[in-house]
């Protein structure tokens, strides 16, 4: 396929304070991951690189031939790294060689919607080398120097970073040789490569699954309503 995503999950989740790696835990009947990669295969059709920690690649293959349905060749698991910058490297070295545009998501936005993949890979096959889906952010944002306010922040010029990020191949690899440092995204790291980087809309729902109480929103979503 022209398109790559790269789910990676080989984080430890230590915020989460759960005793799975936080891709293994469990939102309902399913892990974390498993949700994820249901908007993945949802999604436009892609090589699908799942990123999970040593000792986990079974694990990850089950949950992953489960979500695929017919998409089942097209599944990839590797082992990740140290670093979230270094399970993407893990990722990107994994992609076939007919791939030209690669997503790349935290499987921690467990419930990102297929609509989301498909806006983002939209953007950059129109031309778009590195896509970004954001949020307005709500919240009025002070910039502080301790505990004293420093400065107010206009959040009109503000914007939430969600992922799938999207990027040209060429470009994401590129950038990835140079990195001199570790970025905490895929479009920082980008930019800093000296690449523009687009936005698009991203969604409530991809929210990123961080402490007990991110695990309740994700839970509290998945529960059908009974009033
Ligand atoms: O730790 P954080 O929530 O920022 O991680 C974001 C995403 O990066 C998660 O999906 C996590 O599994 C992944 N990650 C990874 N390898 C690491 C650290 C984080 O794949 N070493």
């Amino acid at each position: 396929p022209r398109v790559g995503v790269i789910v990676v999950a080989a984080g430890s989740g230590s915020r989460l304070g759960a005793d799975a790696p936080k891709a293994f835990v469990g939102l309902d009947g399913h892990t974390m991951l498993r949700h994820a990669l249901r908007g993945v295969f949802d999604g436009p059709t892609a090589q699908v690189v799942i990123v999970v920690p040593r000792g986990r690649e079974g694990d990850a293959r089950t949950d992953a031939l489960e979500a695929a349905g017919d998409r089942r060749d097209l599944v990839t698991v590797v082992t990740g790294g140290d670093s979230r910058q270094a399970s993407v490297a893990a990722g990107l070295a994994a992609l076939w060689g007919d791939v030209e545009v690669v997503l790349v998501h935290d499987a921690a936005r467990a419930l990102t919607p297929a609509a989301v993949f498909a806006r983002v890979a939209d953007a950059v096959a129109n031309g778009r080398g590195a896509v970004l889906p954001v949020l307005p952010v709500v919240d009025t944002i002070k910039q502080v120097d301790g505990d004293a306010v420093a400065a107010a922040v206009d959040r009109d010029v503000l914007a939430a970073a969600q992922t799938p990020q999207g990027f040209r191949r060429d470009i994401l690899d590129t950038a990835y040789r140079v990195a001199d440092r570790d970025y905490t995204d895929d479009a920082a790291l980008v930019a800093a490569a000296g690449h523009q980087v687009f936005t698009v809309a991203g969604d409530p729902l991809a929210f990123k699954i961080t402490t007990p109480a991110d695990l309740e929103r994700a839970r509290a979503v998945l529960t059908p309503r009974t009033t």
